[in-house]
Parts: structure tokens; sequence; C-alpha cells
């Protein structure tokens, strides 16, 4: 005992407590699905980003396996088209182990006229673990995790949430900032049909940040005032001394109407440029969950420059989404 408490001494600084410290390892998460960041405390959200930290620096490994699904079949059901969410999710899953299938949509028998619920029954009879489900309308994916009997996690419904997207988010600030308590983050454009933006604003409040959403009347929702955040209508006082520039995609496929005059005029006003980017502090940095419109809501001298966090986003949400199904399974039967 007394030679290892003599080598602890060498290895660890003094005030280094390994006894009481909990690793992110032992933390539990207390549900069974992930269907939105309403509904997670703020210690779920810590453990959830503590626990990607292990996994961002596994991802860096030549080995990236684990055991941890072996055995376990992950659903990866998209109804809408998607390219980094469910790429991140098959390669979280694989690299814990799951047997992963991805469910097309587009040649299934949801393009035939069968439901959700048809498809949820469908899907419960082949023992899915995980079910992972993207789609169009806000609350179907609710609907589905009251149907199945697996874990299921929202990979974006509508414009009502994307938790992935936004644990990721602030796993990114962390890492590059150190915290996420008094930082102040502006969100930017198209907040009306973005769950990206109410996924993050719920997460940012709950960790302590101040939120500000930044665009034209069109583009805001009309209860704007019921999410507690600072609203701005112009990029000059909405950035202000702001600490991230988390920039949306202009989501043109959700609009029937003209909610913008035109993308030349919506750059103009709205776009991220250099000019635009000096309004923020000096060491401000930007953010977009993709995919982008360059030299429509960003241009392309601030996504590919020093200030952007983009690429590294990207590398976060597969530390995240392995997060997230490694403590989910910790509650899955026979776990
Ligand atoms: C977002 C989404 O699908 O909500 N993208 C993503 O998940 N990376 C944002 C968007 O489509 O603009």
């Amino acid at each position: 005992m007394q030679v290892l408490a003599i080598v602890g001494a060498y290895l660890y600084p003094a005030d280094f407590d390994m006894t009481s410290k909990p690793t992110a390892t032992s933390f539990t998460f207390p549900h069974r699905h992930l269907l939105g960041i309403e509904g997670l405390s703020a210690e779920d959200i810590t453990g959830l980003l503590d626990l990607s930290e292990e996994f961002v620096v596994l991802n860096r490994e030549v080995e990236k396996k684990r055991a941890t699904l072996r055995g376990r079949t992950q659903i990866n059901l998209f109804f809408e088209a998607s390219t980094r969410t469910q790429s991140s999710f098959e390669l979280a899953g694989k690299r814990l182990g799951a047997d992963v299938m991805n469910m097309s949509v587009s040649t299934s028998s949801v393009k035939k006229g069968e439901t959700l619920i048809d498809t949820a029954a469908t899907l419960n009879a082949m023992h899915p673990d995980v079910l992972i489900v993207r789609h169009s309308a806000s609350g179907a994916v609710e609907l589905l995790a009251r149907k199945i009997d697996c874990s299921v996690v929202n990979a974006g419904d509508g414009a009502h949430e994307h938790p992935t997207q936004a644990l990721l988010d602030a796993l990114t600030i962390r890492r590059n900032k150190g915290r996420i308590e008094g930082l102040t983050v502006a969100i930017c454009g198209d907040i009306l049909h973005s769950r990206v933006a109410r996924s993050n604003i719920l997460l940012l409040h709950r960790l302590g940040a101040q939120v500000r959403v930044v665009g034209p009347s069109t583009l805001l929702p009309r209860d704007i005032d019921r999410f507690g955040v600072d609203v701005h209508r112009d990029m000059k006082s909405g950035l202000d001394g702001v600490d991230i520039v988390m920039m949306l995609r202009l989501q043109r496929e959700r609009m029937n109407g003209s909610f913008v005059p035109s993308v030349k005029e919506y750059f103009h006003y709205w776009g991220l440029d250099e000019a635009k980017l000096r309004y923020a502090k000096p060491d401000a940095l930007v953010m977009h969950p993709g995919p982008m419109n360059r030299g429509v809501e960003i241009d392309s001298a601030v996504a590919d420059g020093a200030q952007s966090l983009i690429r590294e986003q990207v590398e976060m949400g597969v530390a995240v989404r392995m997060a997230v199904l490694d403590a989910l399974s910790r509650n899955l039967p026979n776990a």
C-alpha cells in the first residue's frame, strides 16, 4: 500500500484525488430514449459530454472498436435525406460493435403508403435494440417511441428537435472555450425551420449560456418570446460582443412561400462574411451544422477560415453519438 502511495505521489499531483473522482464511464443516463434536449437535466448533458470526450480519444486511435453493442442491432430509419447525421450514427454504432442496418425510405413500403405505425410494428418484429429516426414531422419520433419496444434516438423531427446536433455543438464549444456557462451565443438565420436552433437554445440555456437569435422577422417563429432569448433583427447588433456565431442553413425545402426576397439579398444582409464577423469578439468562433449553402448564409472565406469550427463539429458528432448509444445501451434489457 505504502509503495503504491509513494508511486502515486510521483504520478499524480498532490491534490489529485484518485478515489472520489467519478469517471464518465460510471455515469448513469436515466432515460430509455433520447427524443430531445427537453427532458434532459444539466447533469445528463454534462455526463454525455464527459463520456464523449473518451470517444474523441478512441476515434483518434488506429483501433477504434469497442464491444459495448456487440450482439445488438441498430436500425437507422431516415425518412428525410441526410449525409452527415446518418453516416455519423452508422460509424458510431459500428465502432461500438453493433450490427447496423440503414433503412432507405425511398425503397421502403412507406413510399407505397404504409403508415408510420405499420412501419413501427414491422421493425419491432425484427427485434432491434436501438432505432435512430429522422422524420419531417415534428413529434413523429416520439410517436414511434411509444409504439416500439427498443430504445429510440431522435435524429431530427421536423422543426422540433435534433438533440445529438446540440450535444455535438456543446462538446465543440466546451473543448474550444473551456466552458459553456457565461458565454454568449448568437444563432443566426433561418430559426423558423430549424430543429438545430431549438435543441441548441434548450441545451445552452440549461448549461448557463446567454442565447441570441438573429434573423429577419419572416424567419423567426411567431412565439419566439417563449424561448427566453434576445432577439436581434440585424447582424451588427446581433453579433456585437458574442463568443460563438452559429449559422444556420436557409432551409428552402421547408418554405412554401417567399420568406426571403432573393438569395443575393439574403447574403447581403444575413450572410456571414469577414466584415460581419468583425462585429463579434475578436476570438469568436464560427459554427454551422451543415450542409452549408456557401454564398447564401456563409461566405467560404469564413467557413474555411481560422475561426471556423465546422470540420471539428463533424468529428465531435461521431463521438457524441457513440456516447449516446453507450449511455442508452446501459439501460437495455440484459445489459
Ligand atoms: C441539420 C438538420 O438536418 O436539421 N443538419 C444536420 O443534421 N447536420 C441542419 C440542416 O439541415 O440545415
